[in-house]
């Protein structure tokens, strides 16, 4: 998932709240992560805390002035690889099925070609309820993709199925989106979290001299390389270089 941007959308259900472990779990399989909330999801979660955990701006209104001069719903629905929604409440999937545009969720899902994945939560008989089967199977028809909902003990002290995938299901689903994502994807290190260092350290004997070593940084700088193109998530720690930083590679300069 190296490299790939998925919007989420973030929907008002009780398990909005798993929603921000997932931003966590895709941006540590290397993937950006822009959040939309609708006004339900803000009753229990804070578009601060989706901000804080995608390092991104949280989008809330259709009708935010700021954000269509910045980036604008159309746009939303285009500069990114897909679209994910988690928890998929059972209004979200009756509004989606019918093809609703009346907030900036529904409109930017109605707005966009690209592929989606929906995680539905729910109690376990509005799940069971003709109108949303209904739903989920016309939303399967039109080419959404589903995870979940799973069997398990739910919000209510009840039991059956409704409870949403758990995130690292729901990122799964996610990855198996981009099948032909590359060898990083597949790649013999995926799943894996490499350190390297590279470069001179340089330690000081007094304000003005230090005792050094030659290293240019480019052997450690192409293991970091080479990691990331084999599917792993890299931090390089790099001395004082004149070499540039690597592609996919968080670098921490010392
Ligand atoms: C405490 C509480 C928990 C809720 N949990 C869910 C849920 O898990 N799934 C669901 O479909 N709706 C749930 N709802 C109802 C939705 O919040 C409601 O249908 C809302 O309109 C959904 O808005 P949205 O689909 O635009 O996010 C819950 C409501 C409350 C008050």
């Amino acid at each position: 998932m190296q490299g790939r941007r998925i919007l989420l959308v973030i929907g008002g259900g009780i398990a909005a709240y798993k929603s921000l472990d997932l931003i966590r779990r895709l941006r540590e399989r290397g993937a950006t992560v822009r959040c939309i909330l609708t006004a339900g999801a803000q009753q229990f979660v804070t578009p601060l805390a989706a901000a804080a955990l995608s390092g991104q701006r949280a989008h809330t209104d259709l009708f935010d002035r700021a954000d269509e001069a910045e980036i604008g719903h159309i746009k939303l629905a285009r500069d990114a690889d897909a679209i994910v929604v988690a928890p998929a409440t059972a209004n979200l999937m009756s509004r989606m099925a019918a093809g609703a545009a009346d907030d900036l969720a529904s409109t930017v899902l109605l707005a966009t070609t690209l592929p989606i994945l929906i995680a539905p939560a729910m109690n376990v008989r509005m799940w069971q309820h003709p109108a949303t089967q209904r739903n989920v199977a016309t939303l399967r028809a039109d080419g959404v993709h589903v995870v979940g909902p799973n069997e398990g003990a739910m919000a209510e002290a009840e039991f059956g199925p409704g409870r949403m995938a758990e995130p690292a299901e729901i990122a799964d689903a996610v990855a198996a989106l981009f099948p032909s994502s590359g060898r990083a994807e597949q790649g013999a290190l995926s799943g894996l979290r490499v350190l390297v260092t590279s470069g001179p350290t340089h330690e000081p004997i007094d304000p003005v001299r230090y005792i050094a070593n030659r290293s240019s940084g480019r052997q450690g700088h192409a293991i970091a390389a080479a990691a990331a193109a084999a599917g792993a998530q890299v931090t390089l720690v790099s001395g004082p270089v004149s070499i540039p930083d690597p592609d996919g590679v968080h670098t921490v300069h010392v």
